[in-house]
């Protein structure tokens, strides 16, 4: 089974163990941009966090310690920091006074000593692994710094990198830039790595006497060479970097996010009609040949084993697809549901927490939730579990093998036996034993030429009416 999970193969990561890492995130702004309640590095893409897709990249990077800097009260920060990498330690940065000032934050976690500093925005989640350890290549060689530099479309807002032929001079924020100086369009990726024997000489003496009155770790390139320590830049592609502080970079860098993972499930050999109509998740795993029609979406924790076709149309979250499953079109998988192998899934049909086991029907216009559906069970169109009375949830439990008429309802707690049989139209409220046949609706009347006469009376009553008026 593939997983799309960091985007890249194992085989694309290089080793780089003989040097310890201190990773450490910044993620305390409050991302006022975003004009949003919810803390920036909290907002989603492909499905999760910002924050979670810059950790799975350290992760994945083979660092020694990861520290992430949250603002105060960011509480819902930290506990997604534990969630996604439970060894990562939290600091908080009192106030908000800059990116130097947020690194310092972590201070004691540089004093233990490292071989190199790996400093990485909470908001620059499109980052590699293997760029996070190219990033750190030239500290083994002597340097300093090493700073990853991109050409962006629009440097807008972006720090220039001052660059003499192979050396960093200095970074310098639009706002403290000359006109000349922004002109550069080589710009600062926001991502750092620091020799850990020089990291705190050179964090310590940064200022704030700039027009923000911020500490820019920035400043960092300035102080090392006046201590004659030599920095560098590597450039890369803006996909890599780009970072996010407004709800439309959001939505620029989801198109990038969307496009690696289409370009993953493709190479593992997924049949994607229409890539650009299909959405998935970070977390999405496919079998082999398995076939998406275009318009699908695919939320959290969505596997799809060999051979299922999900077909147009189909919303898909915290679903497993069997073998040879087919759902859809205009299927909705919610969260719980289980499909054995085989099994079909059809077209308006809506499964919450619930099991449709191994070659189980419900092809049209169906509820099920809360349920356990038995292997070869056949489920009417229109027929529904009746989950909730409005207080609480009720299972409901059907055998294998039963059929379950058109338009009937299961009014839960209820359990069917294994290939009993209801007929259409039923409100079903009691047990049905395995074997029986259960009706439970209005008996119907005939009446013999009822037809005539009914149309009679009705032709009687219209001409009465006419002779009124
Ligand atoms: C920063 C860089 C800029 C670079 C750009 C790349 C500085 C001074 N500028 O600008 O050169 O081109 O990123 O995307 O570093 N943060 C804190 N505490 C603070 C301030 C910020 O934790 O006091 C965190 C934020 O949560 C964010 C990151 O640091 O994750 C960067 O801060 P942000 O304000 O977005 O910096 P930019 O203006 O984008
Ligand atoms: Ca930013």
């Amino acid at each position: 089974m593939a997983s799309l999970l960091g985007y890249e193969s194992a085989a694309e990561t290089s080793f780089m163990t003989a040097r310890t890492c201190l990773a450490i995130v910044l993620a305390a702004g409050e991302g006022t941009r975003m004009r949003s309640a919810l803390p920036k590095v909290l907002h989603a893409l492909a499905g999760r966090s910002l924050l979670a897709h810059v950790l799975a990249a350290i992760a994945k990077a083979r660092v020694t310690a990861t520290a992430v800097v949250v603002g105060p009260g960011q509480e819902a920060v930290q506990a997604e920091a534990r969630r996604v990498l439970p060894d990562a330690e939290g600091f908080v940065q009192q106030e908000r006074r800059g990116t130097a000032h947020a690194v310092l934050a972590a201070k004691a976690a540089i004093e233990r000593g490292c071989d190199d500093v790996l400093i990485v925005y909470g908001d620059t989640p499109l980052i590699r692994a293997t760029t996070l350890e190219r990033l750190r290549a030239p500290l083994a060689a002597g340097a300093a710094i090493a700073v990853l530099g991109f050409r962006p479309a629009d440097p807008a807002g972006y720090g220039r990198l001052i660059v003499e032929g192979d050396k960093l001079i200095a970074i310098r924020e639009e706002a403290e830039a000359s006109a000349s100086e922004r002109a550069i369009d080589l710009c600062n990726g926001g991502i750092m790595a620091l020799a850990g024997v020089h990291a705190l000489a050179i964090l310590e003496p940064i200022g704030n006497r700039n027009h923000k009155g911020e500490f820019y770790l920035t400043d960092a390139v300035e102080i090392a060479r006046s201590m004659k320590l030599d920095a560098v830049a590597i450039e890369v592609e803006e996909d890599e970097v780009r970072g996010i502080n407004t709800k439309s970079q959001l939505a620029e860098a989801e198109a990038v996010a969307q496009r690696r993972l289409r370009d993953a499930a493709l190479d593992s050999g997924v049949t994607l009609i229409a890539p650009e109509t299909v959405f998935l998740c970070a977390d999405t795993k496919f079998g082999k040949d398995v076939v998406v029609e275009p318009y699908v979406v695919f939320g959290e924790k969505v596997t799809v084993e060999d051979g299922a076709v999900i077909h147009s149309f189909s919303h898909l979250a915290g679903a497993h697809v069997g073998k040879g499953v087919s759902v859809g079109p205009f299927a909705r998988l919610r969260p719980g549901t289980r499909l054995g192998d085989g099994a079909r899934v059809g077209n308006f049909v809506e499964v919450k927490e619930a099991s449709i086991e191994a070659g189980a029907k419900a092809n049209h216009l169906s509820y099920i939730g809360d349920a356990v559906v038995g292997a070869g069970a056949n489920i009417g169109a229109g027929a529904i579990t009746c989950n909730y009375d409005g207080s609480d949830k009720h299972r409901t439990k059907i055998g294998d093998g039963a059929f379950i008429g058109s338009n009937s309802a299961l009014v839960a707690p209820i359990e069917i036996g294994a290939g009993a049989y209801i007929g259409s139209g039923s409100v079903i409220t009691k047990d049905v034993p395995a074997g029986a046949l259960a009706l439970g609706r209005g008996r119907q009347v005939v009446k013999e030429n009822g037809a005539a006469r009914l149309r009679d009376l009705k032709a009687l009553g219209k001409k009465r009416g006419r002779s009124r008026d």
